[in-house]
């Protein structure tokens, strides 16, 4: 039976979909207090437990769920984490800094018996937990929603990081090439990126990442495109804090497109192929 965190129903119906098995009917409250609670239905054999973890709230909804899980009846909690939250906290970048990763990884261990996460930030994040945990490749998807007609296709990485998924995206896509730029980040909101030698001018360009949270890297990263044809955003994690919308529109965007480990207008591709290829 899947049991799904209350922003992830539509993966979670998709997935169960996939798999052919119960979707099972989650109920989600909260007190007055500000605190909540869970009540998942009686579970035979395994819970598959599927919960994006992008807030506070939604961290101790995954806790409760992986709890609740047990106490219905499941012998074995499989953990699918679409998008995975302080993953990018992967170390102590400053003395007194938690390993937030760690921390996070730690405690869902404690409750899960397998984990599960769509394209992680940083592959190491999967040594935190304490239970086996693998990583699920949605990125080939999200050549999906592309047109077919792209002019010459060049797939871009708005930094070194994100160059195997950009060569992911255009595998999926058949043709094109792949490039990357170099980011320097000055905060949370501010980065600066430089482009290659690469010659995008009256080409469609793809600028492909992991995630877009605030929108800085990805609308920095077109601005810094020489005269391109179309541009068209791709990202497993679609985010899209505070005004980053507006930011990929106003850089020149063409089309912004994501999976639905986050559920947003965006989210156009389903991860549910991949992570039920990986639980089958
Ligand atoms: C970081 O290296 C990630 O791959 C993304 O580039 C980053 O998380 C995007 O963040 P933002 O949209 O805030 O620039």
């Amino acid at each position: 039976m899947i049991l799904s965190g209350s922003s992830t129903q539509q993966l979670a119906a998709a997935l169960a979909a996939e798999l052919g098995v119960d979707l099972g009917r989650v109920e989600y409250e909260t007190f007055p207090d500000g605190e909540r609670i869970v009540r998942v239905p009686p579970v035979e054999d395994r819970a598959i437990v599927v919960a994006s973890t992008d807030s506070s709230d939604a961290h101790v909804e995954l806790l409760q769920l992986q709890d609740a899980a047990r106490e219905a009846g499941a012998s074995e909690v499989v953990t699918v984490l679409p998008y995975m939250g302080y993953a990018r906290q992967d170390e102590a970048f400053e003395a007194g800094q938690p390993v937030s990763a760690r921390a996070v990884a730690r405690a869902i261990s404690t409750g899960a018996d397998r984990v599960l996460t769509v394209n992680p930030h940083e592959a190491g994040v999967l040594d935190f937990f304490d239970v086996p945990a693998e990583a699920v490749d949605a990125a080939p998807r999200l050549a999906d929603p592309l047109p077919d007609d792209l002019v010459d296709p060049v797939f871009l990485a708005p930094d070194a990081g994100a160059t195997d998924l950009a060569a992911s995206v255009r595998d999926g896509y058949g043709r094109g090439d792949t490039d990357h730029f170099e980011k320097v980040r000055h905060s949370g909101s501010d980065v600066t990126v430089t482009p290659s030698d690469i010659d995008v001018s009256d080409r469609d360009v793809v600028v492909t990442d992991d995630i877009v949270a605030t929108g800085s890297t990805m609308s920095e990263a077109i601005a810094a495109l020489d005269d391109p044809n179309r541009v068209y955003v791709a990202c497993v994690h679609p985010l899209l804090a505070g005004n980053a919308r507006l930011k990929l529109a106003n850089a020149g965007a063409e089309a912004v497109y994501g999976t639905d480990t986050l559920e947003r207008a965006v989210s156009r591709v389903s991860a549910a192929p991949a992570v039920a290829d990986a639980l089958e």
